[in-house]
């Protein structure tokens, strides 16, 4: 007769391979036996996969402006022989489409930072719903500026750009964690951390190329997001470093683990010492 689970025996990780031996090993003889399940081997894959590749549209094509705007820049750069004005504009909206589009999520997954965070309470050496507010605050300020700077520019900015669309596919992993209900904070700041990572990035991508292109109009707006994203960083940068560290001296067991381990080892280490010191008196 089947007894039901506990809820300590439900949540005992057997992931591991090391978890039965026995059942790893018949698991291991099993997969040995079976036959491939496709036809074909790893050429095979790479065949197709050029195939694909070979017959593959690109992601999306580049934005274009809609409107009569500022092409200044892009003409300064046309005339230094750098590129083709209309290229040098579209790859722009391209970029600032991309980040348009991070921000915007960025502002989402504040918001589902906020209320975990609200649900939870606030963990000691963590995020305060204040300190949260106050990033999220600023990526939707920053979504707004790039929303204006597209429109200023021409652009459409609700184009879903190729970058964007790109960006948007990686932060899916971003978003499951951060509305995933059984993440802790600290697993949700990693997720959060990955964001500010590509968001610095990003920024610091922007400037790069706007100044390339001879924008240099638009550096004084996106230094000051950079600036802002730097802190975003450096804060959940920080709340991880705490709210790990604390998991971690928060086990007795695995502190005094660590104590006896430096005992013995001390301990050992004078054994060689007298044993060694004996040695050279009776040479
Ligand atoms: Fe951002
Ligand atoms: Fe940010």
């Amino acid at each position: 007769m089947k007894t039901q689970a506990t809820e300590q025996e439900m949540l005992l990780n057997r992931t591991g391979i090391m978890t039965n031996p026995e059942l790893s090993a018949e698991l291991i003889q099993g997969a040995k036996e079976a036959e491939p399940s496709p036809d074909g081997d790893l050429d095979d894959i790479a065949a197709k996969r050029a195939e694909y590749v070979e017959e593959a549209l690109p992601i999306g094509s580049k934005p274009m402006p809609v409107a009569e705007g500022d092409i200044t820049g892009a003409a300064d750069a046309e005339a230094e022989g750098a590129t083709d004005a209309g290229q040098a504009l579209s790859l722009l909206l391209d970029k600032l489409g991309e980040r348009l589009a991070f921000e915007r999520q960025g502002t989402r997954l504040y918001e589902g930072v906020i209320q975990k965070c609200e649900l939870i309470g606030d963990s000691e050496g963590g995020p305060s719903v204040a300190d949260l507010r106050h990033i999220h605050d600023e990526e939707m300020e920053h979504f707004k500026m790039l929303q204006r700077v597209i429109t200023e520019m021409g652009g459409d900015a609700t184009v879903q750009t190729p970058s964007a669309d790109i960006v948007g596919v990686l932060s899916h992993g971003i978003l499951q964690v951060v509305s995933d209900p059984r993440t802790t904070m600290a697993q949700t700041l990693q997720a959060m951390l990955n964001a500010e990572l590509a968001d610095n990035d990003g920024w610091q991508m922007l400037i790069t190329l706007a100044t390339s292109l001879g924008r240099d109009d638009l550096e004084e707006d996106f230094e000051k997001a950079l600036e802002s994203e730097q802190e975003h960083l450096e804060n959940v940068r920080g709340w991880l470093e705490t709210l790990t560290l604390s998991e971690a001296q928060a086990l007795p067991a695995a502190e005094d683990d660590a104590a006896s381990e430096r005992r013995e080892h001390e301990s050992r280490s004078a054994k060689k010492k007298s044993s060694s010191s004996r040695k050279k008196k009776k040479k």
